[in-house]
């Protein structure tokens, strides 16, 4: 079966129209670039609500099957960012690392990088596993974020369970150690 992976873009404004969704089609284009074994997308655009946010990525790991969920936006301290707390609520293990190394690469950019909880985790369900890593709202972020962490990710989808994602070396040389 052809690897899935899923976007998803947390913005109120986004999902009521007011403005153009642009992290998710920046997602996307990252992931055409990087990689390349054949894949599908699988897109959806929802409010910063913590529920509505929560059976998104449920539908993405459990039904449409995605190994990879990337999310985008609602990371902040503002009221309404939930995304976070919404990745731990449906995840059975978290994957820190992924935050921490996103946010030190971040910091070398901008000072604001501080202000973003992004993290990552593992949702297992029977049905399926999926990494679901978010990134925060900035269009600029995404690329920022993912060239920090996208060298471990095909081997992380490997140890869930996933399909042998391969990526083009000239944008991300994946890490699999030696047997
Ligand atoms: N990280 C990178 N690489 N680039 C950015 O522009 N913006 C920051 C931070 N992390 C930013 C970044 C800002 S201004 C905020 S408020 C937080 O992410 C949270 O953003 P979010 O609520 O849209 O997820």
């Amino acid at each position: 079966m052809t690897a899935r992976i899923g976007i998803l873009t947390v913005s109120d404004r986004a999902s009521r129209g007011e403005y153009e969704d642009r992290g998710g089609p920046a997602i996307l284009d990252y992931l055409n670039a990087v990689v390349a074994t054949p894949w599908d997308p699988v897109s959806k655009v929802v409010p910063d609500d913590q529920s509505v946010i929560e059976q998104s990525m449920i539908d993405l790991c459990d039904h449409e099957k995605c190994c990879l969920i990337v999310v985008t936006g609602g990371t902040g301290p503002a009221a309404r960012d939930v995304t976070p707390e919404a990745t731990e609520a449906v995840c059975h293990k978290m994957m820190p690392g992924f935050g921490e190394q996103m946010r030190a690469v971040s910091l070398t950019k901008v000072a604001t990088a501080i202000l973003s909880r992004q993290t990552a985790g593992i949702r297992r369900s029977e049905a399926n596993c999926a990494l679901i890593v978010n990134l925060p709202g900035s269009p600029k972020a995404i690329a920022e974020c993912l060239d920090a962490v996208f060298a471990a990710i095909p081997y992380c989808i490997d140890l869930i369970g996933g399909p042998f994602l391969e990526t083009n070396p000239e944008h991300i040389v994946a890490f699999r150690p030696k047997k």
